[in-house]
């Protein structure tokens, strides 16, 4: 009895965790200092400025509220040259493919993203139609693992949080999914994001009956 399926849009839709590591990196490397591809999986479903805050944390670094925003801006400035080269080729496999199935069904689609330039991101991968609202990063106040997002996204397509499944790559968006009382699909490793009702590799992994 799934009426909706909310998307993550980082790490389900398009893997953009290499650009953003790209960029907070040489954010990181101008200060003097360097951090781990490992270190960048806690920045994963993150906001930019909680983000930004670790990273300085790493670092050792203390930035005034004013000077964090200039950082934040100028990584962003860096993030944005990046995904304006993206093509519809950097989709993930199976992600399309399963969105149009939802659609095909009946299903609503929504999209469930913390991040601000997730219009840009959808405009370049030429997926902006699939979904039948877009709640992202300049929507809501509240970083998950609040369920702000996810709610907004169910109230925009009119379906209420039990009927809404929400597929998600980042522990804290599973979290949120829960909190908002939503069937949550992880994408990733089992372990990692056990809170989830169901774990796949990817989206070429779903079919409609999983859900
Ligand atoms: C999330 C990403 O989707 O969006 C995070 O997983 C990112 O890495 C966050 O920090 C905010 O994105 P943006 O594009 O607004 O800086
Ligand atoms: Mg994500």
């Amino acid at each position: 009895n799934i009426k909706a399926c909310i998307f993550d849009l980082d790490g389900v839709i398009v893997d953009t965790a290499i650009y953003h590591y790209k960029a907070w990196r040489r954010l990181a490397n101008s200060l003097g200092f360097d951090f781990t591809e490992q270190q960048n999986e806690q920045l994963k479903g993150v906001s930019r400025v909680r983000s930004l805050q670790l990273i300085l944390g790493w670092g050792g670094i203390t930035k005034t509220e004013a000077e964090q925003e200039q950082l934040a801006t100028q990584k962003n400035t860096w993030y944005v040259e990046m995904i304006n080269q993206m093509t519809p080729a950097e989709i993930l496999p199976g992600a399309r493919e399963f969105v149009q199935s939802c659609r095909d069904a009946g299903i609503k689609t929504a999209l469930g993203s913390a991040s601000k330039n997730s219009m840009t991101i959808l405009e370049k991968l030429q997926i902006v139609h699939l979904f039948d609202a877009i709640i992202d990063g300049n929507k809501v106040t509240k970083a998950k693992p609040d369920p702000e997002v996810f709610l907004k996204g169910a109230e925009a397509l009119g379906i209420e949080p039990q009927y809404c499944v929400v597929f998600e790559d980042a522990i804290a968006g599973v979290e949120a999914a829960k909190a908002g009382g939503m069937k949550a699909i992880g994408i990733g490793d089992p372990k990692v994001l056990y809170e989830a009702d169901l774990v796949v590799s990817g989206l070429k992994e779903m079919t409609l009956d999983k859900l």
